[in-house]
């Protein structure tokens, strides 16, 4: 192994231009780089943030896995929300990377004090929610995140890889859920266009606010976290989704949705931000619910993790020459 002689101790300052020549240089940070303290801050609030959505976002499909209307509808739904629980281990794991832990991240999220994305303080009130959710809202997951595969932080930009391809799958089920319903009945057509109806907004609130009323995105996009604003990527959203809707036969519920030759894009309205700020302040239709569901989780599973720190410590030692448990059919050696 060759010695290398120790550097010297380097200033604030050629720590800072060497963390800048990497971001210029469209590289990744690793987690033992020096990294300026609000590049940590920011990266933590939104791993985490994506984090909790991951595991958040379980609850309104969830929900629906005892109703699926059969045994391969309830297969894809229980695939799909295991990944969504995936999602979340890998997006913890990269948080940890920065110096949190998982129980300090769930204890911030059940005390209110991070947040997850809006999208989840709706209701699912049908099973066409279930296709919606795929079609629009993992849609606009897919929007968001492909452009994070490239984000400065090498954790993260990885773990968003594997995330995306399965996001794919989840917006293909929840698209394929809904032209099986709209070659359906009249009522199942009308169970469609009622759940696009309710999530259409919604969807378009998933890229956050307009950009003149994002304060942190200049900052966020110098530092290669971000790379597209939110109207540009709500925009691609926009455009992505108008021929999946007509293909499907559906309507989207916006007057004001229409193509403009000109910028080659189409022009659309905008949702009630008023309405979103509601829900981000934390008083959305299921804001508390949702809360309160994963609070129990964590509490119920208290012993699990007592448990296991336990074995870790120790104090499971005398199990590693006990064979009882071993169900191969060699010879018992013990
Ligand atoms: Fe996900
Ligand atoms: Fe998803």
């Amino acid at each position: 192994m060759p010695v290398v002689a120790e550097p010297e101790q380097e200033s604030e300052a050629q720590l800072e231009a060497r963390f800048e020549a990497v971001i210029n240089r469209k590289d990744r940070v690793e987690p033992r780089d020096w990294m300026p303290d609000a590049y940590r801050r920011t990266l933590v609030r939104q791993v985490a943030q994506h984090a909790h959505s991951e595991i958040i976002g379980m609850q309104p499909e969830g929900a629906w896995i005892g109703r699926a209307p059969s045994l391969r509808r309830k297969a894809i739904l229980l695939a799909k929300v295991q990944d969504e629980a995936g999602h979340g281990l890998y997006l913890y794991s990269a948080a940890e990377t920065l110096g949190v832990s998982r129980q300090e991240l769930t204890e911030m999220l059940i005390s209110g004090r991070q947040k997850y994305s809006s999208i989840f303080n709706y209701p699912t009130l049908s099973y066409a929610d279930v296709g919606t959710i795929g079609w629009l809202v993992d849609g606009a997951a897919i929007c968001n995140q492909v452009p994070l595969c490239r984000t400065s932080f090498g954790p993260y930009g990885r773990a968003m890889i594997r995330i995306c391809k399965e996001e794919s799958f989840h917006q293909r089920q929840g698209y394929e859920l809904l032209m099986t319903m709209m070659r359906g009945t009249d009522e199942q057509r009308a169970m469609v266009q009622e759940s696009v109806d309710r999530f259409w907004w919604p969807s378009l609130m998933m890229f956050g606010p307009p950009d003149d009323e994002s304060p942190n995105t200049a900052r966020s996009m110098a530092w290669g976290v971000k790379t597209h604003t939110n109207d540009e990527l709500r925009q691609r959203f926009v455009d992505m989704t108008v021929p999946q809707a007509k293909a499907l036969g559906v309507t989207l519920p916006d007057p004001e949705l229409v193509w403009n030759e000109e910028r080659g894009a189409h022009d659309f309205g905008q949702p009630d931000w008023d309405e979103f700020w509601d829900v981000v302040k934390g008083n959305g239709p299921c804001n508390a619910q949702r809360v309160a569901h994963r609070k129990k989780a964590w509490d119920d599973g208290a012993w699990v993790r007592e448990a296991a720190l336990a074995f870790a410590a120790g104090d499971g030692s005398d199990t590693s020459s006990d064979t009882s448990s071993d169900t191969s059919d060699g010879p018992r050696t013990a």
